[in-house]
């Protein structure tokens, strides 16, 4: 437990002074930021997400999302669950729609550690102050459902075989209205052209399909890859890596994982959907928003060359470009009058957050930073949902 601050308050009871000491506390992450990348995908997960009880619904699932019966749709995104082990752990807390960490075809270092750290940030993370240095560091001083982070890993990946083995571990653990999500990202390999490029993301989808996984999900939009960089933005690229990708595996539903589209994006927006359309099955929304993150002394807070001044920031203080997104989302299915999926990611730290984003139109929310400091997340989010039944 990371303890945030504490106070010392009293109180008159039956005509003595009680003293009260409030100690305000976030729980003990699942992803541990202090320790390496490794030790976290080797020993974890942590705290009482591991703690092996099994919180799972046992009534009928009730949502559909493409055509899967699920419980209350809510999971975590791509990047919190390393591997198997992690993803167990989620299903048994009742996370239902959860993804498996994005893979690549080859093996890939990690970016070095910290790979996480929180971030100082007063409101809304708005695109203009995602231009200026904001500062990163171990602790933060806000409370659970209050708190961004910046999170840097650069896709890194064992050995497909590797992977693949472990990735058919997660699928064996759904449970009942429960699906994992393979998560997928290119690689580009020395003397690589953009065609294959787009190639090696049809030939990482063709790796996940063989694990039995039921939906994969195209990564376009990871801000912390140096010389890959966002995808999403090129319309000629997201379509043909969709294209090949549909190929390769066949029936499997494939969805594409955006970041944040600004308003003069819109008609970019709109045509990506139109055209890849026969393609995929949904979208996913939205990333991270890329920031320039400096220590207390104004130096860049993450280790590296200069690439990494800039990282993703995700957490509370880019709820409003995630509804955003899904509310832009919904409005272009409506308009289009076609259906497909939309996940709601971004800033859901509450039953209040997830229910702002059904409103603006996901049928799945999720949440990374919440869930990471909050194991009880899909539970507390369950009862938000029921009361309102
Ligand atoms: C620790 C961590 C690792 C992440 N790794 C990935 C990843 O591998 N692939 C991906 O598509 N997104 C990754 N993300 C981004 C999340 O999927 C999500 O889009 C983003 O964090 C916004 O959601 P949040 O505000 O709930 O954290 C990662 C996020 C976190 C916190």
């Amino acid at each position: 437990m990371l303890i945030l601050e504490t106070s010392l308050r009293s109180r008159i009871v039956s005509g003595s002074r009680v003293y009260v000491i409030i100690i305000k506390m976030l729980q003990t992450p699942f992803y541990d930021p202090n320790k390496s990348y490794d030790e976290n995908d080797k020993s974890g997960p942590f705290g009482a997400f591991a703690d092996g009880k099994d919180l799972r619904a046992e009534e009928s699932p009730k949502y559909d999302f493409l055509g899967f019966k699920i419980h209350t749709p809510f999971g975590i995104p791509s990047g919190p669950l390393l591997n198997a082990k992690f993803c167990q752990s989620a299903f048994k807390k009742g996370f239902n729609v959860i993804h498996y960490k994005t893979r690549r075809s080859v093996k890939f270092p990690v970016n070095k550690w910290p790979n996480v750290l929180f971030v100082d940030i007063d409101g809304d993370l708005t695109l203009e102050k995602s231009k200026k240095p904001l500062i990163g560091s171990t602790t933060t001083n806000k409370d659970q459902t209050e708190f961004s982070i910046t999170n840097s890993f650069g896709n890194p990946s064992p050995d497909s075989r590797i992977w693949q083995e472990d990735m058919k571990k997660a699928v064996q653990s759904e449970g009942r209205g429960q699906l994992l999500i393979a998560s997928v990202v290119g690689t580009i390999q020395e003397g690589f052209s953009d065609e294959d490029y787009h190639d090696d993301f049809a030939k990482t989808a063709k790796l996940a399909n063989e694990t039995g996984v039921k939906v994969i999900e195209l990564n376009l939009s990871c801000p912390n890859v140096a010389n890959e960089g966002i995808v999403c933005y090129s319309k000629e690229a997201v379509l043909s890596i969709c294209k090949k990708a549909k190929e390769k595996v066949g029936n499997t539903p494939l969805l594409i994982k955006l970041g944040y589209f600004t308003k003069d994006q819109q008609q970019l927006l709109e045509d990506i959907i139109k055209d890849t359309l026969p393609y995929i099955a949904g979208v996913a929304a939205i990333n991270t928003i890329p920031a320039p993150v400096v220590d207390k002394g104004g130096k860049q807070a993450l280790p590296g060359g200069p690439a990494r001044l800039k990282s993703g920031i995700c957490g509370a203080s880019i709820k409003w470009a995630g509804l955003d997104m899904v509310k832009r989302l919904s409005e272009i299915r409506e308009g289009l009058g076609k259906n497909f999926g939309i996940i709601g990611v971004g800033g859901v730290m509450s039953g209040k957050d997830f229910l702002e984003y059904r409103k603006a139109g996901a049928d799945v929310v999720q949440s990374a930073t919440g869930a990471m400091w909050n194991p009880y997340l899909a539970q507390e989010i369950k009862k938000t949902l029921n009361s309102r039944d």
